[in-house]
């Protein structure tokens, strides 16, 4: 009796041990994913997208909106990816603020290169978002196809 409860303890004592490390494991890989990107993400922005909303996302008077804290950026994540892929022509309001020029379309993004421009510009600036994962692109394109 006193022996099988000693190794039950040890294996439950094994088992937090290897959650542990898996766990810690997923955490690192994550962050590193999360960095590559973040470095991806800036050339594609610097590339595609940074002579309307600026460098540093602030946007410009009432022509370009800022994605720096913008409401409409974070609110939907699906949206997003969609106004990034398809553009927009329709009037939106942007932290109270309406826009109504037209932004361009990118078919030449892929959902790779969409959600590193998404990931570098959710956690960018004062923005605090998350990895936005291309798996999660690649759903969300197939609603706005
Ligand atoms: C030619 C200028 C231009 C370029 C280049 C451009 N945008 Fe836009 N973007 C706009 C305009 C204008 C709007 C508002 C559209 C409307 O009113 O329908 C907008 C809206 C947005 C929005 C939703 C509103 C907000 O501010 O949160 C996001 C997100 C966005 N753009 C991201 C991007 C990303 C990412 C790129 C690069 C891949 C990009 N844009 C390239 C002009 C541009």
């Amino acid at each position: 009796m006193r022996n099988s409860l000693i190794i039950l303890l040890f294996a439950v004592a094994l088992w937090m041990c290897g959650t542990g490390q898996s766990g810690e494991k997923t955490d690192r890989a994550t962050s590193i994913k999360t960095q590559q990107y973040q470095i991806q993400g800036e050339k594609l922005y610097a590339k595609y997208c940074a002579q309307c909303h600026q460098a540093n996302g602030e946007g410009l008077a009432s022509l370009y909106p800022p994605l720096n804290k913008s409401d409409y950026l974070m609110k939907d994540l699906a949206r997003s990816a969609c106004v990034i892929k398809n553009g927009a022509v329709e009037e939106m309001v942007v932290n109270g603020k309406t826009y109504n020029q037209m932004m361009p379309p990118n078919p030449q993004l892929t959902p790779l290169e969409i959600a590193e421009i998404m990931t570098y510009i959710t956690t960018s600036w004062d923005n605090k978002g998350k990895l936005v994962d291309v798996k999660d692109v690649e759903k969300w394109l197939k609603m706005c196809e």
